[in-house]
């Protein structure tokens, strides 16, 4: 193992030495990371693993669906297989260990843990399967990150309705108990949900991502509910149980965009945008970071008074009890947030592909990018490195700097290759704002990992697009993986604290 590694990091400097001699006046950041910045790399378990049905592992909600539907996807594809992590996990680490960064943050799923979901069933072999990848990470002297849920339902649970039933929050709990006593000795850093808006609007409110439920306007919020009643319960069974012997933390990621107006001399443009982020983003936020709790009132009435409107009986965001209120409040150490990308933000009352209700309609703003913002793959990704400060400034302002943010995903996707120039641009440009985030606006923001540590399962684009550091030959039943120039150019980052904006140029 230690051989590899020294093999893999003299490849990744003899190749950059070799192939991209420094120049002699290269443009620098102003600013450096400071010494205790968390650099890290992301990956989710769905998105590597494969190995579906290996070590007695149950079936996820993604596993079953891509069985009856194989051409849910862009390109036919299912996470069966994916990058073979289940098997290739050691040389995972040495790769993330040739980056120089400390910290992995990776998924559990839980199907492999609990294949009936429920903990009246433990797998002893899915057990062993994650000590020995959080023992190798330790050895390699990485701290591992783990998310407890990212977007893998346990199948089972969907003849209940999945997160749209209330009874999840207690399996979730029961779910991180188990984990929490079987690796808490290992684990000090746990991420209880990813991206709770991403799950509940496109798999619950929409056809786009499984479990397909497209009950727009109304399951996706009782999905947000109760994942995020979930993320209280379990911040508050670790709190209580597991904090006070294995001294770990334990946080909420979610997700945003950054809205941007499309004119920014224009009222109604403003609102649209400061809308867009106090629902996509607040409605998640606004609970558990800010000082009053509870959703925010804004998002709040507008929700109600559509739902009168709409001759509801009641509003379609369900109602927090004030000891609900109060136990979500501050049930997280750290603000994980992921962000790619930005949009520009129009008021617009109804577009024809909105359904009523939804949470579109329930915006009533137009989204376009910009053309001038590249795209380089993902439809939706379009490249504007200044929406991330101003991402990290918004949170800032609405939520203060008590608590610290972690960057628990950034990163963009191309058509796949090893020579990646827009992705090293992309990270370079991500990561500088990042800097001016922290240094001129005041932003308390403590780490960033890097997504992903290789190509991967992308949801429903299959391996048609990625977003790797590593590239993964998954023509090859080895699935081997090779760094892109972006793995040098983010080992450098890491290395020096600093970027060197000439460090890999394209050439000429
Ligand atoms: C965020 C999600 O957490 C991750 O699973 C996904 O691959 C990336 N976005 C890119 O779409």
């Amino acid at each position: 193992m230690r051989n590899s590694v020294i093999m893999l990091v003299c490849l990744l400097t003899t190749f950059s030495v070799l192939h991209f001699p420094q120049l002699a006046a290269s443009r620098y950041s102003n600013y450096t990371f400071p010494d205790n910045f968390m650099f890290g790399v992301a990956s989710a378990a769905f998105q590597i693993e494969g190995g579906w049905n290996a070590g007695g592992r149950g079936e996820s909600v993604w596993d079953t669906y891509l069985h009856e539907h194989p051409d849910f996807t862009a390109d036919n594809s299912n996470g069966d297989i994916a990058a073979d992590s289940y098997n290739k996990y050691k040389q995972d680490v040495i790769m993330v260990e040739s980056l120089g960064v400390k910290y992995y943050r990776l998924s559990i799923s839980w199907s492999r843990i609990l294949p009936r979901g429920t903990d009246n069933y433990v797998n002893k072999e899915g057990v062993n399967y994650y000590r020995s990848l959080f023992k190798e990470l330790l050895k390699a002297n990485i701290t591992p990150v783990v998310t407890l849920f990212h977007f893998d339902l346990p199948t089972p649970f969907m003849d209940l309705g999945g997160w749209t039933n209330p009874v999840m929050v207690d399996y979730f709990e029961d779910y991180a108990r188990i984990v929490f006593t079987l690796f808490g000795d290992l684990v000090k850093l746990w991420n209880t949900i990813n991206e709770p808006h991403v799950y509940c609007l496109h798999g619950y409110g929409s056809d786009y991502f499984v479990p397909v439920l497209n009950f727009p306007g109304i399951a996706d919020y009782l999905c947000s509910h109760y994942l995020l009643l979930g993320h209280s319960r379990v911040y508050h069974l670790y709190d209580k149980h597991f904090r006070p012997h294995q001294k770990g933390k334990i946080f909420l990621t979610c997700e945003a965009f950054y809205a941007e107006p499309k004119d920014k001399n224009n009222i109604t443009d403003v609102e649209a945008a400061e809308r867009v982020l106090q629902l996509r983003l607040g409605l998640y936020a606004h609970p558990v970071f800010s000082e009053n709790g509870d959703y925010p009132e804004t998002v709040r009435k507008r929700i109600n008074e559509l739902s009168i409107i709409q001759g509801y009986k009641r509003s379609r965001l369900p109602v927090f009890t004030q000891e609900e209120i109060k136990l979500l409040k501050g049930s997280s150490d750290f603000f994980g947030i992921n962000h790619y990308t930005s949009a520009l933000m129009s008021s617009c009352p109804m577009q024809e592909n909105w359904p009523v209700p939804s949470i579109d309609h329930d915006l009533g703003v137009f989204m376009e990018t910009d053309p001038s913002w590249p795209i380089y793959a993902s439809d939706w990704l379009a490249v504007y490195p200044p929406g991330f400060r101003k991402l990290l400034s918004w949170i800032t302002k609405n939520y203060g700097t008590k608590i610290p943010i972690i960057v628990t995903e950034n990163g963009m996707s191309d058509y796949g290759g090893i020579n990646d120039y827009n992705r090293v641009s992309y990270f370079n440009e991500y990561l500088e704002q990042l800097l001016l985030a922290i240094y001129e606006d005041g932003c308390n923001v403590i780490g960033y990992f890097a997504w992903s540590l290789m190509d991967d399962f992308e949801w429903r684009d299959g391996y048609s697009v990625k977003f790797g550091l590593f590239h993964v030959d998954f023509d090859s039943p080895e699935r081997s993986r090779t760094p892109k120039l972006s793995a040098i150019n983010f080992r450098e980052i890491v290395r020096t604290k600093r970027i060197n904006f000439d460090y890999l140029k394209r050439p000429e």
